[in-house]
């Protein structure tokens, strides 16, 4: 099994929308993917309402997800951990023990060539056009990520 885990600041808008398009996108017996935050502010909380909508929308059932705060724990049950942005990446860094802890973490956007700027913006406090943009943006990443991961696990 290989387990990827990916990573924002409130587990409730982006990594809840990348947790389940990857999801989506790889045979459940070969790979396992969770989704935390960094921060702690919406532990148990539902995925915000527009990252439900969008996802709906595309024909993806996230609302049964729980969020969850990021621990140093994570390093040790997960092979891969993707960040939506810099900021996430900082925090998660500077909880690493060792450089084989530091090694699994990556930024998500990284896997995607064809985007220059490699953060997923935060859409929280924007419209549901954010939310669309980011949706897109990280449905693209996620077929380049998980034909990758096949390629090298399958
Ligand atoms: P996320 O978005 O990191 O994509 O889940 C955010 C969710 C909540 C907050 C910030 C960003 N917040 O400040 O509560």
């Amino acid at each position: 099994m290989t387990r990827i885990l990916v990573v924002c600041l409130g587990n409730i808008c982006r990594s809840p929308l990348a947790h389940g398009i990857l999801e989506s996108k790889l045979p459940s017996n070969h790979f396992y993917v969770d989704s935390a935050g960094t921060a702690s502010y919406h532990s148990g909380n539902q995925p915000d309402s527009r990252s439900i909508a969008v996802a709906k929308k595309y024909g993806l059932d996230i609302s049964h997800q729980s969020a969850r705060q990021f621990t140093t724990m994570d390093f040790d049950l997960f092979d891969y951990i993707y960040t939506m942005d810099q900021s996430n990446y900082n925090n998660i860094i500077s909880l690493a023990k060792s450089s084989y802890h530091i090694d699994k973490v990556k930024l998500f956007l990284e896997e995607n060539d064809t985007v220059t700027n490699k953060n997923v913006p935060d859409p929280y406090y924007g419209g549901p056009d954010g939310f669309e943009r980011v949706y897109k943006l990280i449905e693209e990443t996620s077929t380049i990520l998980s034909e990758k991961l096949m390629r090298k696990h399958l």
